[in-house]
């Protein structure tokens, strides 16, 4: 079982990825959890080129191949590995992320995002939660991190706002392993939630 992550900067992914595995654990699963971009040695090498410097660092396109040479070592050395062994894997973010943020943050290139996928991804989640957010309650979250790896949050609000649009988009495209989740609420509840979902797609 693959499980991911999605949904704009602050809107509480890592918080509710690290509680899914917690949760999972405590059920006796073996839980690999992990994140885009990086979650492998060469893919966190290439995460900081990405996140860190000025938002036109690198054009849209330059950045799909980037986020996708990231997720394709993080495939082969630690996602694959890990379900062939029978493991849960829970993912920070994976495909869906450049779907919207290089597929629609500077025009249209989600057609060339899903090119690229299918040549050297091809594949996707089993199940992916989708935490729903306000854009600005969610960028003053994620600003208050302070941290060097702010090149997306500088991009702005108004690129907040239509990734939000863009990840409620893509949960009705691909409803079969979407499941929306409303992240303004308390975590312990959004957690719960998460759970149900996930225990009863596991059983
Ligand atoms: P993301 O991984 O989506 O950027 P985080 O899980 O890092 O989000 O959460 C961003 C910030 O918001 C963190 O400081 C976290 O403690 C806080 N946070 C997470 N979930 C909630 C919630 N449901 N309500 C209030 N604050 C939250
Ligand atoms: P992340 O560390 O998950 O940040 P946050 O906790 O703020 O959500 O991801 C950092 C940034 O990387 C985020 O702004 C989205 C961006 N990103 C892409 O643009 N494309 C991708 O394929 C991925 C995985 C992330």
């Amino acid at each position: 079982m693959f499980i991911t992550f999605e949904g704009i900067d602050g809107s509480g992914k890592s918080t509710q990825a690290l509680r899914l595995a917690e949760h999972l654990r405590s059920v006796g699963r073996d839980v690999v959890l992990t994140r885009e971009p990086g979650g492998s040695p060469g893919a966190e090498e290439i995460r900081r080129l990405v996140l860190e410097g000025d938002p036109d660092r690198w054009s849209a396109e330059t950045e799909i191949l980037l986020f996708t040479a990231a997720r394709r070592d993080h495939l082969e050395r630690v996602i694959e590995p890990a379900l062939a062994a029978g493991k849960i894997v829970i993912s920070d973010r994976f495909a869906d992320s450049t779907r919207m943020y290089q597929g629609l943050s500077r025009g249209d290139l989600r057609a060339v995002v899903d090119k690229l996928h299918a040549l050297m991804i091809g594949r996707e989640p089993d199940l992916t939660f989708v935490i729903d957010m306000d854009p600005d309650t969610g960028l003053a979250r994620a600003k208050s991190r302070n941290g060097t790896e702010e090149r997306f949050e500088d991009f702005g609000a108004d690129l907040q706002h239509r990734m939000r649009e863009g990840f409620l988009a893509l949960a009705t495209e691909f409803p079969g392993r979407c499941r929306v989740i409303d992240g303004n609420r308390p975590p312990d509840t959004v957690a719960a939630d998460i759970a149900a979902v996930a225990d009863k797609a596991l059983a």
